[in-house]
């Protein structure tokens, strides 16, 4: 009898956190947001809420720069800390880092990938997955979305949307996905990346339902 031909890893890590990424992307926030129901404060708000979640990953990828195994994840077309302090200044003002609000599903996030992401290959490629491909797939659809809703001209506010330095998401999503697949993790280290994924979707639903809770009436 023949075997059916083994899954990539990449494929096994997709299809078990599928429950978790259509959790996130249905949240009330998210549809809310893109279908121009909120002001623009509340896009805002997002935003100020993933920059210190971005400024801790890449903090944590310079880190894991030289890691035999964490290492070639790294890739500086992807970072993003630059991108949302360019849109935070358009969003907020030039003072913006004297005007963002406290976010207590901000601060899990930062506060678990700085437990995990530091010093553990697995921690870090979970997390490293989790933001730019989804970044590099569904991101690319919101900013478009979030560009034509807010009417924001020439891309002001949504340069995170953006990847200048990735003209082609698809090539590049491919080479990351291959490189899961032949990241040398054992059975161990694999159960630990799908777990942190997990994880990882429950922050991000996390932040979208604070999001949600938020009074937008009264918001500048
Ligand atoms: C409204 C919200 C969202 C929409 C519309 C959306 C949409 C999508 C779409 C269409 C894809 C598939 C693209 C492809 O096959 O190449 C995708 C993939 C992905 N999304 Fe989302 N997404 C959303 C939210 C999120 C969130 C909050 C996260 C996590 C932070 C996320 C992480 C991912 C990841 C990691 C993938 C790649 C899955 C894989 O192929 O391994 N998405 N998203």
């Amino acid at each position: 009898m023949t075997q059916p031909p083994e899954a990539t890893f990449s494929a096994v890590l997709r299809a078990a956190s599928a429950t978790d990424h259509a959790a996130a992307e249905s949240a009330g926030y998210m549809g809310d947001l893109m279908g121009g129901k909120l002001p623009i404060a509340a896009f805002a708000a997002l935003t100020a809420r993933l920059h210190p979640v971005y400024a801790a990953l890449e903090e944590a990828a310079e880190a894991m720069r030289e890691h035999p195994v964490a290492g070639p994840f790294v890739h500086d077309e992807l970072a993003r800390t630059a991108a949302l302090e360019e849109d935070l200044a358009f969003l907020y003002g030039t003072d913006w880092a004297d005007r963002l609000g406290d976010s207590p599903a901000s601060r899990a996030y930062v506060e678990r990938i700085r437990a995990v992401a530091f010093d553990t290959p697995e921690g870090f490629i979970a997390h490293h997955y989790t933001r730019y491909l989804g970044d590099l797939s569904g991101g690319l659809i919101i900013g478009r979305t979030l560009e034509r809703v807010y009417d924001l001209a020439d891309g002001r506010g949504v340069a995170f949307y953006r990847f200048a330095d990735i003209p082609k998401p698809k090539p590049f999503k491919d080479a990351y996905r291959a490189l899961i697949d032949e990241a040398p993790l054992d059975a161990e280290g694999r159960a630990l990346v799908v777990a942190e994924v997990r994880e990882a979707y429950r922050l991000n639903s996390a932040l979208f339902a604070e999001l949600g809770a938020m009074s937008w009436n009264e918001a500048a």
